[in-house]
């Protein structure tokens, strides 16, 4: 009989059994169900609720169970449910009666919604952790490669020159912006629901301050309603991931581009990568095209959380069960991605000369004549238009832009001088883009300085 089976006279069917079953995905919840649990044995005890050595005797049990799962011993069976249901037959198996008395004033439904957000805050600890790897590995790359220049992109065509190092920092950006929105996200998730019970709290004299302080809330929630029925803190999480691999994702296109033959850019260390079964040559960048291909399932878990929770009424209702499918998923998925992809940051081969062949096509620094010219007085417009002449007259007369003589240059840009002809150096034209923000190799060394000194810390 099942722990709820008082009104039943009949026992469910196998079907539904094994349908409403949920130990398969929450059993990696007990440590921190019998966290919660001690907290809540303890709080009874000291409310007067139930004696001291029940709650001793629960509390040690607790323990032994807890060890009893590390070890493997638990035996998991789908008529028990769920880990909260495996964990409170158990303790009563052992304890009889005085077990019974843990489930007093808590209903599971606001026992699940403590694990998880207890659980939560763990793996979000641990994941905004994992995400600072990752921007130290792009940072030490950056490092080593302070001066590098490459081709920047726009529309995936040479745009103008940048360093390398501060294309690579534009994704600890991006992974910076990630760590404060699961940082952001935590602090919801981190307000403590028990003693909201089934929806309605309980009759019995709690201490719900108590709990929260000895589990290191931030706070109690503040509606027994909403604490049982919203899922919004996890959507959060699922959304920050998804955002994560968003990131990730747009920096394995350009690994993936740039490890390619065509590029050539990088060479990604054999350790990350696969052959093929078919061709011999082939070394293909995988951990970037799985990382890709993963977002997908990133933004798949937090579709399903959000049409999930979409039209439930309030409370609790069973469908909230399916909650931590996806949400565990994007848990792992995003952990996964975070075991491989800072390794192999840190292990590839930037090569530099490649890049700075590309560099030296001339039309990267089409835009620095523009400019030249606005100094003089010109107008932008007119400055640009002047420009893009003389790029039509080089290609009509097949000669790159480095290529043509200042009589030449004159034709369509009047305004020319002898300076002009050494625009086209992608050197020059990295060293006079030193404002905030800038590729500027003064600038990229200060954005350098910032983080490493961030991380110092
Ligand atoms: N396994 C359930 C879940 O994960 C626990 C809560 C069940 N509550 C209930 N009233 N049946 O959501």
């Amino acid at each position: 009989m099942a722990l709820w089976g008082g009104r039943f006279s009949e026992t469910g069917r196998a079907e539904l059994t094994e349908f409403s079953e949920s130990i398969s995905f929450d059993k990696r919840l007990y440590k921190h169900d019998i966290i919660g649990s001690k907290a809540h044995v303890a709080m009874l005890a000291a409310s007067k609720i139930i004696p001291q050595a029940t709650a001793e005797a629960i509390a040690a049990k607790l323990d032994g169970i807890k060890a009893m799962i590390d070890r493997g011993e638990m035996e998991f069976k789908f008529e028990l449910e769920d880990i909260h249901m495996h964990i409170e037959s158990t303790l009563i198996a052992a304890l009889g009666d005085e077990g019974a008395r843990l489930h007093s004033a808590r209903s599971r439904n606001d026992q699940v919604a403590l694990d998880i957000r207890l659980y939560l805050r763990d793996e979000l600890d641990f994941l905004i952790d994992r995400i600072r790897e990752f921007q130290k590995a792009l940072v030490s790359v950056a490092l080593e490669n302070d001066c590098v220049i490459m081709p920047g992109f726009t529309h995936l065509q040479h745009a103008q020159v940048v360093l390398f190092a501060h294309h690579l920092l534009a994704y600890v950006e991006m992974l910076d912006r990630d760590a404060e929105r699961l940082t952001d996200a935590r602090k919801r998730v981190n307000i403590m629901p028990l003693g909201s019970g089934a929806l309605a709290g309980s009759t019995l004299p709690i201490n719900r301050q108590m709990v929260c302080d000895q589990l290191n809330f931030e706070r109690v929630t503040r509606n027994s309603m909403d604490a049982v029925a919203d899922r919004d803190f996890a959507i959060e999480t699922a959304s920050a991931l998804a955002i994560f691999g968003m990131h990730v994702s747009r920096l394995s296109e350009d690994i993936i581009l740039w490890s390619s033959q065509e590029f050539g850019f990088i060479e990604l260390s054999d350790a990350f990568c696969t052959g093929s079964s078919l061709m011999p040559q082939k070394k293909n960048p995988d951990v970037a095209e799985l990382s890709r291909g993963k977002t997908a399932r990133l933004y798949g878990n937090l579709t399903a959380l959000l049409t999930l929770c979409k039209g439930l009424p309030l409370t609790y209702n069973r469908d909230l069960q399916e909650d931590k499918i996806p949400l565990f998923d994007s848990l792992d998925t995003a952990k996964a991605i975070l075991n491989v992809y800072p390794p192999m940051i840190a292990t590839m081969k930037v090569n530099a000369a490649r890049m700075r062949e590309m560099a030296a096509d001339p039309a990267l620094m089409a835009t620095d004549v523009a400019e030249k010219l606005v100094e003089l007085g010109v107008p932008f417009r007119t400055a640009h238009h002047r420009v893009g002449s003389l790029v039509k007259y080089c290609r009509e007369n097949n000669k790159a832009l480095d290529e043509v003589s200042l009589e030449e240059m004159q034709i369509t840009i009047p305004e020319a001088t002898a300076e002009f002809l050494t625009l086209f150096d992608p050197e020059n034209s990295v060293a006079k883009r030193e404002i905030i923000g800038g590729t500027g190799y003064k600038q990229v060394k200060s954005q350098l300085d910032f983080w490493r000194k961030k991380f110092e810390n």
